[in-house]
């Protein structure tokens, strides 16, 4: 229900949100802060959907395996130009900064990255509450293609994966894919992409998903950026597809204090968090082609971090 207040997911959490465990703890203080000024950094040449894009070493060739191969190809071939969109050379400028960024953060500690301060522990349980809570959203996760914005190194995926019918992920950095594929080798409906910073799902057909989910992503891209996957998801999903997607609430203490933070330094980190209001993520929402469903609010010292929003794939 709008405006209600309740558990929606796990405590998921990143580098910019002190949890409940770490209370109002200076932001910024995870890896990203230290990070370089963005930079180009040679990003991995991975993303054609080719065999190396897939967990395809479960023994045997399964239906499921062939289906994939098929599909990848037919993607492939539907789509030539994503594949090779903006790979910057070795040295270059990269012109949003999330790829180097990310990569960097990933080479550091991929795991703190994506969860401050998670444990190995808490960083399953909470990527299985995430993927139950997913799970829950479907008619029938069996028979269900999904796909995340920005998976990390897949810690909703691995458990996830089990309990859908194909997965899908994309993530900007090259790396967080490459550590995504090796944690999620022994899944055969898994499909990993790294994209480019401007390519958004243009790699996917209209109408291929029955769900999209982004969790802790949204929030360290340009809003303008956020707005176009947005777009994009209602355009990958079907008619009657499902969003669910989270952002930070910049009227809670620990986004107002985030926000503060960031105001004073520069260069201003490309991958900084980005808070939104309740109405604002509503309209939004709604602006991209969805009716918006369910918006919870929860997490954070007084319950109100993060805003998730549910939302069906209008006509
Ligand atoms: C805090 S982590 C969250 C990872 C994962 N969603 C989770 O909840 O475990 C943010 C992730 O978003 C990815 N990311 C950042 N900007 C992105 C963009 N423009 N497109 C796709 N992924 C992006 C990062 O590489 C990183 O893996």
């Amino acid at each position: 229900m709008f405006g209600g207040r309740g558990q929606l997911v796990g405590a998921a959490r990143d580098t910019f949100l002190p949890g409940p465990d770490v209370k109002s703890g200076p932001p910024f203080s995870g890896p990203l802060r230290r990070l370089p000024p963005a930079r180009a950094k040679a990003p991995n040449r991975s993303c054609s959907l080719g065999s190396n894009d897939f967990a395809l070493r479960r023994a045997g060739s399964t239906a499921v395996m062939r289906r994939l191969r098929r599909l990848a190809g037919a993607l492939g071939r539907r789509r030539p130009d994503a594949s090779r969109r903006e790979r910057p050379a070795d040295g270059a400028p990269e012109s949003t900064g999330y790829k180097s960024l990310w990569n960097d953060a990933a080479r550091a500690d991929a795991r703190e990255a994506i969860l401050t301060g998670a444990t190995e522990e808490t960083f399953e349980r909470t990527g299985q509450e995430d993927a139950l809570r997913i799970r829950g959203l479907l008619a029938d996760p069996a028979s269900a293609r999904v796909l995340n914005i920005g998976c990390g190194i897949g810690r909703v995926e691995r458990h996830l994966a089990p309990l859908v019918g194909e997965l899908f992920a994309v993530d900007v950095s090259g790396e967080m894919i490459r550590r995504a594929r090796e944690r999620l080798a022994s899944f055969g409906n898994v499909v990993l992409r790294e994209v480019a910073s401007d390519e958004y799902l243009a790699f996917f057909p209209d109408g291929f998903f029955d769900l999209v989910f982004s969790l802790l992503v949204l929030q360290h891209v340009e809003k303008e950026d956020a707005f176009r996957y947005l777009e994009d998801a209602r355009r990958v999903l079907r008619p009657g597809g499902i969003l669910f997607v989270q952002f930070p609430n910049l009227l809670s203490p620990e986004y107002s204090h985030a926000f503060r933070s960031a105001i004073a330094s520069r260069p201003r980190n490309p991958a900084r968090v980005r808070p939104y209001v309740e109405a604002e993520v509503r309209h939004l929402v709604a602006l991209a082609g969805f009716d918006p469903r369910e918006l919870t609010v929860s997490g954070g010292s007084r319950g109100d971090a993060e805003i998730y929003v549910v939302a069906v794939r209008r006509e």
